[in-house]
């Protein structure tokens, strides 16, 4: 017995020394340690040794068994470690390469001064309420307080579509939308694009504004500049005034035209605010009663203010635009500047 198990050890010994990936090490399990391997076969063979050898015999079996199988695992650590050194190797990521470049995109001026003035709306609880860019002369126009034959129709060249349809010329088309739907007490702010059959150096045939409506008891002209100098002061900086100059326009009365403080001069006359010390940037006034009337509103009861703030001209004062179609261009040069 002694003798077949050198013989096993010394081939034990050339196989290991052969094994030198996770196949070859299977192989050797399966040769030498696995259930009919060759290593427990040699308990098969104790029934050719001497009974009284028997019990010396099985120790020393035991014993060879125990050192191949210790033999094996440090094979398998190796060969364990050996492969993932190789793989790490191969699928090593070479750390001090330039990363690539993302361009990342980012918002138009007009998405921001829009985002901007519904934050300080919203925070004062009014709603984002959008109304439709076609819509029907009713809402853009007569339910306004604007008729047919009115000379305030001259003021916004209008794009006509088939039958009753227009662009809207004005988001002013969301307070009658949404005084259809809702009851006082109103509070929204209508955002969008508005149409007019304009174009020059300051106009352009699509621009976008922001309308704002409250209705409620007991709403006056006051609530309107309380809420536009909270507005100003926001966006162009806390000092910020405003001044209210008489208007005309058919859906409120009385209109006002709202001019800010230059924030540019503060006040002492310069260029931006041609030597005024004012910048006009809204319309608004008191929601006129034939227009609470024709959305089933009783002017007696409820009174509400509105306004109407041309967006393409907030984003122009507050960034220091100078030409509007810069706007409309999309040339990534300019965009790129209101990365943040
Ligand atoms: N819709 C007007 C325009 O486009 C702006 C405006 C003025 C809106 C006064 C209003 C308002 O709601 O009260 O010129």
């Amino acid at each position: 017995m002694q003798k077949i198990i050198e013989e096993l050890a010394a081939q034990v010994d050339a196989s290991l020394a052969g094994v030198t990936s996770s196949e070859s090490l299977a192989a050797f399990w399966q040769e030498y340690l696995s259930k009919n391997g060759k290593v427990p076969g040699l308990m098969k063979q104790l029934r050719t040794v001497p009974k009284e050898e028997r019990p010396a015999a099985g120790k020393i079996i035991n014993e060879f068994k125990g050192k191949v199988e210790a033999e094996y695992e440090a094979a398998a650590a190796r060969i364990k470690a050996e492969e993932l050194a190789a793989r790490n190797t191969a699928e090593a990521v070479d750390i001090t390469l330039p990363a690539k470049l993302r361009n990342a995109g980012s918002l138009h001026p007009i998405t921001l001064v829009k985002q901007e003035i519904i934050d300080i709306f919203a925070g004062m609880g009014f709603a984002v309420y959008e109304a439709p860019e076609i819509d029907d002369d009713a809402h853009n126009f007569t339910r306004l307080n604007v008729p047919k034959d009115h000379p305030a129709r001259d003021m916004q060249d209008t794009f006509y579509l088939s039958g009753d349809l227009l662009l809207r010329t004005q988001t002013s088309n969301g307070q009658i939308r949404a005084m259809d739907e809702m009851r006082p007490p109103i509070k929204i702010l209508s955002p969008g694009r508005v149409f007019r059959s304009d174009s020059d150096a300051t106009h352009s045939p699509m621009f976008h504004q922001m309308e704002g409506l409250v209705v409620d008891k007991g709403i006056t002209l006051c609530d309107l500049q309380g809420m536009l100098d909270k507005l100003v002061q926001a966006l162009f900086g806390e000092g910020t005034r405003t001044r209210l100059r008489p208007s005309y326009f058919p859906f409120t009365e009385p209109s006002v035209e709202v001019d800010v403080s230059c924030f540019e001069c503060g006040g002492c006359g310069c260029s931006l605010c041609k030597g005024t010390g004012w910048i006009e940037v809204l319309g608004g006034g008191v929601v006129n009663r034939r227009v609470l009337a024709n959305c089933n509103i009783d002017p007696d009861e409820y009174s509400g203010f509105a306004f109407g703030i041309g967006i393409e001209r907030i984003a122009m004062l507050k960034y220091g635009i100078n030409n509007m179609g810069l706007l409309f261009e999309n040339d990534l040069r300019f965009l790129k500047q209101f990365q943040e």
